[in-house]
């Protein structure tokens, strides 16, 4: 599967959030989008997820054009996405968000036409045993670790099946062994064919596990190529690993 961002642009007032940003991803692959604080890259994601509805431009996902994506557009269109900041209910369980989520996927024309099995606690089980959550199901996410609250989001979005899955920054505040973790749960997500675009800011993981790295700078992308191509392009030294590598 391919998806093709074409020229998508948003604006706030007089700031020009995402300018005219084209780029592609493919299932199997993990897509990098990175850049500096400021640079449009969650602006980016909640245009790709519904979010935020875009200017202009538009998104083409398997041969379906899309000039708007609703939310209600998700399920059925196979995208998901996490938070730069994490968005759990203390309300709920570990299992409960990951069970819900599977819920409402199974009312969506797709799971009907994919003939996704319907046993929700059994999908759950696989679920937490993949991002290392099975033995927390019955614990709710103010007992969790930062870096295990962001894998309970991806398990709650790998629930909807998706095809296109959307991260933003999931290393944020993880320890050194989380997002080792992540590193090979990213990958796996890939490998089982999605399509995963990455937004990060930490330079090892993008290295680890993208197959492809799209540089933003004030809403435009810069750059786009390998992670050796990026890292190599004085442009991006300048607006980017200047500051970050320190
Ligand atoms: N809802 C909004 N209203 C007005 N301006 C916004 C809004 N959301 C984002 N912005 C602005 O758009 C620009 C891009 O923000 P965005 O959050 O997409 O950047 P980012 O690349 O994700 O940054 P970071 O690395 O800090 O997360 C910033 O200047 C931000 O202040
Ligand atoms: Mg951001």
């Amino acid at each position: 599967m391919l998806i093709r961002v074409d020229a998508v642009s948003k604006r706030f007032g007089g700031l020009q959030a995402v300018d005219a940003v084209s780029l592609s991803a493919r299932s199997g692959q993990v897509t990098a989008v990175i850049g500096p604080n400021g640079a449009g890259k969650s602006t980016l994601l909640d245009c790709l997820s519904g979010l935020t509805p875009f200017d202009s431009g538009r998104i083409d996902i398997d041969g379906a054009m899309f000039t708007s994506i609703g939310r209600g557009d998700l399920l059925e269109a196979g995208i998901t996405r996490t938070f730069q900041t994490v968005r759990l209910f203390d309300s709920l369980t570990v299992e409960e968000h990951v069970g819900l989520a599977h819920r409402s996927y199974l009312r969506c024309r797709r799971a009907r036409e994919l003939g996704t099995r319907r046993d929700t606690a059994d999908a759950c089980r696989g679920l937490l045993s993949q991002v290392g959550l099975l033995q927390k199901a019955a614990m709710r996410p103010s007992e969790l670790s930062y870096g295990e609250r962001r894998h309970l989001e991806i398990a709650r979005g790998l629930a909807t099946r998706p095809r296109l899955f959307l991260l933003d920054e999931p290393a944020a505040g993880s320890t050194y062994s989380e997002q080792a973790r992540l590193a090979t749960l990213i990958r796996a997500i890939a490998d089982a064919g999605c399509a995963v675009i990455l937004v990060e800011h930490h330079m090892d993981l993008v290295g680890q596990v993208s197959d492809g790295v799209v540089v933003l700078n004030f809403g435009r992308v810069i750059v786009t190529g390998t992670i050796s191509d990026i890292r190599r392009n004085p442009e991006v030294i300048s607006v980017y690993l200047g500051v970050a590598a320190q």
